[in-house]
């Protein structure tokens, strides 16, 4: 019943000052490009702002008219009245044109530097009218400024003044999907593939175009459509055309179609009796495929390789090396301008050495050895993707080598769907840890950007977490990854802090009694996240397969680095990676100062702890604690934390609109479940490795060691 009083006080509330929540059945489809209704206010404001779309050239370019058309839809959502394009200019007018247009020209704004992506918005006069003008050097610029425009007026801020410019920092800003032909999503839990491969290249489903505008709104300008484990198929005649139908589909809004490339494909498609890349008769047959591509998809961006890892094929197979391959592939996109992007996710079964080193290994000596269309893919860390890990070894160690950056944004090891686990600050980290490369200040964000070493070609991947679902991403706080991950791409220096709120305010509302709590929830979440599951440094310690829930006993799987004992290493005497000179001295993969840094537990970050070293339980941790202790203080925080976020979460119920309110709050209850799970399932096996009772005042686990190791899942999502 208070509940319900405090439902309808706060419609009540609303009715006069804001009419953007709560009145409409939301199901997340819209993610943040909402346009609902301003409140009164800013649309008094601001419809004499923006009160008419004018197309300064002569609308013949497609990603122009796709701006114009953006701005009509969200000016007369947001505006309460039809804005619409067409007429001459007038006092309120949003003018959008590029350079090659005699009215921006006649502005003389200072479009130079801006690139062919950037874009310019500034308040101005034509004709003695004061106006708003988005322009830039291409037909997309424009539409990113337009993007741009409409985010700020969405956001409530004032449109008068402008004298905004802004070009990405990096060039290839991409979309991994992990999606299989058969429309599972590998690692996916947002339904199937949004690609009906099916139904293409004849059925053109509306959702593409949607998907097209989300991305350009956020500067995302590539796609890579295919799983990286990817089946030679996609490369055939028929699947070549159902790209193309995409390519065709996305181009106005800026974005390049790329496909994952299984490396055999030569003997599985073209009969070949080699996959070798130095056997001219392979170097020939993929020259021909790419021809056969870009004749299909002239803007086709390139290949995206995964070679020998996991079991996939690749150049060592015929005693080739990665730059040998790559170069290979490079020169037969070359004629038509494409990449290729080379994964540096390898690790091997039949080599021994600590997994976090093979990649360095393998890679670091072919530094400078790459064509010059070639980029490295790194992950963000060296294992795979973890809550937390270092930043990845090879990000400063090849100087020679443009390095992209690869972030999952799929949440494989983090909860899957339901866990709300914002992932800007993980993004942040990585990218502003310091390499020392060239001394202080190199950090991962100026290795990609190209800014440290002097590399024109410059990216970063995200692992998509797109699917079929109405919302697209499973969960509406999902949705601020894919969000943050664009952001992230456009500017690597941007907070992660300042994109949850902005985040906030396109999806919520810019309601100043939403945003705050928003922003705490989401700037929390991941270190919850990490305190809950894998503390301290600790990592992989998830279930077998399914890498849902806790396993840190598994010891039996064929690979040894495939069991969560590998990482954690717990013994009778502590826990953790020894990865100093006396264990696999994975520390000096990184410059000599940070080498120094890690080699020794007392100046390595807590937070890294057990990456690097294998402590004992009894050892003192900075706070006073022992390790033990600590451990458990860590796990019982990442549960107080989420508890913490569901309360924040429910002061919100009355100003969230009923269907997002609802499924985020379920949500949560999954996630405090789990995380309670995640603690009592840990410290059960960990206690009794170590042979150490809880602290006192801390809570037996619900459930025995044995019925925790009992759990399975054998229709997880994902796979
Ligand atoms: C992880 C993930 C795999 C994926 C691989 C990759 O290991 O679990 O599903 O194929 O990363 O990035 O290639």
């Amino acid at each position: 019943m208070g509940r319900l009083l405090a439902w309808c006080a706060a419609l009540f509330l609303m009715a006069g000052t804001l009419t953007t929540t709560a009145a409409h059945a939301e199901d997340g489809y819209d993610l943040w490009l909402r346009y609902r209704p301003l409140p009164a206010n800013i649309q008094a404001r601001d419809s004499t702002r923006a009160a008419s779309i004018v197309v300064a050239g002569d609308g013949s370019d497609p990603s122009v008219a796709k701006a114009a058309e953006e701005l009509e839809r969200a000016l007369s959502g947001m505006l309460g009245g039809t804005v619409s394009a067409g007429g001459g200019v007038k006092s309120g007018s949003v003018v959008i044109g590029t350079a090659k247009d005699s009215r921006v020209r006649a502005l003389a704004l200072p479009l130079a530097g801006l690139g062919p992506e950037g874009y310019l918005i500034r308040s101005a006069t034509i004709d003695g009218k004061p106006v708003t003008v988005v322009a830039a050097n291409s037909g997309v610029g424009v539409l990113y400024g337009s993007f741009a425009l409409i985010q700020r007026i969405q956001r409530g801020q004032p449109i008068d003044a402008l004298d905004i410019a802004s070009a990405p920092k990096l060039k290839l800003r991409l979309l991994d999907h992990w999606d299989n032909l058969d429309r599972t999503v590998e690692r996916g839990y947002a339904g199937q593939s949004i690609w009906d491969w099916w139904k293409l290249p004849d059925f053109k489903d509306p959702r593409y175009t949607d998907y097209a505008r989300a991305n350009a709104s956020i500067g995302i300008n590539g796609a890579v459509l295919n799983n990286v484990n990817a089946k030679a198929d996609s490369l055939t005649a028929p699947y070549i055309a159902k790209a193309a139908a995409l390519a065709d589909v996305f181009r106005p809004y800026g974005i390049r179609v790329y496909l994952s490339a299984r490396w055999s494909a030569p003997i599985e498609l073209g009969h070949l009796k080699t996959a070798d890349p130095l056997d001219p008769s392979v170097a020939a047959w993929w020259k021909a495929k790419a021809d056969e591509i870009y004749a299909a998809i002239p803007d086709f961006g390139g290949f995206l390789v995964k070679a020998n890892s996991e079991g996939q094929p690749g150049p060592q197979d015929y005693h080739r090396n990665h730059a040998e391959g790559a170069n290979m592939l490079a020169a037969a996109v070359k004629p038509h301008g494409g990449v290729i992007i080379w994964r540096a996710f390898v690790y091997a079964q039949e080599n021994p050495e600590d997994r976090a080193k093979q990649a360095y290994d393998d890679f670091k000596p072919l530094d400078g050895k790459f064509a010059d269309n070639v980029i490295v893919q790194v992950k963000n860390g060296a294992i795979d993707f973890q809550p937390r890990e270092p930043f990845h070894p090879l990000f400063g160690a090849m100087p020679e080598t443009p390095l992209m950056m690869e972030f999952q944004i799929t949440k494989e090891y983090l909860g899957m769907a339901t866990h709300l686990v914002y992932l800007g600050p993980l993004y942040e980290e990585a990218l502003q840890a310091d390499t020392w490369a060239h001394g202080k200040g190199s950090t991962v964000a100026k290795v990609i950007d190209g800014s440290l070493d002097h590399h024109a070609l410059t990216g970063m991947a995200g692992v998509a977490n797109i699917g079929t679902d109405r919302d697209w991403s499973g969960s509406t706080f999902n949705q601020a990854n894919w969000f943050v991950f664009g952001r992230m791409a456009w500017d690597p220096e941007a907070s992660a802090k300042a994109v949850a709120g902005e985040w906030s305010e396109l999806t919520f509302g810019p309601d100043p009694r939403i945003t705050p709590t928003v922003v705490a929830m989401m700037t929390t979440s991941r270190e919850a996240v990490v305190n809950y599951m894998e503390p301290l440094g600790l990592a992989h310690m998830m279930g077998t397969g399914h890498h849902y829930g806790p396993a840190p006993w598994v010891h039996e799987l064929a690979r040894p680095e495939w069991n969560p004992v590998y990482y954690h290493k717990a013994d009778a005497s502590g826990i953790g990676f020894d990865r100093t000179k006396t264990g696999s001295n994975a520390v000096a993969q990184y410059a000599p100062k940070l080498a120094a840094m890690f080699a020794d537990p007392k100046t390595t970050p807590e937070r890294n702890l057990l990456w690097f070293h294998h402590v004992g339980w009894d050892e003192r941790m900075a706070s006073g604690k022992t390790l033990w202790e600590e451990l458990v203080a860590h796990y019982a925080l990442g549960v107080a934390e989420v508890a913490d976020m569901h309360e924040q979460w429910r002061t919100l119920a009355p100003l969230i609109d009923r269907q997002r309110y609802a499924k985020t709050d379920s949500f949560l209850s999954i996630q405090q479940r789990e995380a309670q799970w995640w603690r009592d399932a840990c410290l059960a096996y960990f206690a009794s490795v170590s042979g150490h009772a809880l602290p006192p005042g801390e809570a037996a686990p619900a459930h025995s060691l044995a019925e925790y190791e009992a759990i399975t899942f054998p229709y997880e999502p994902g796979r």
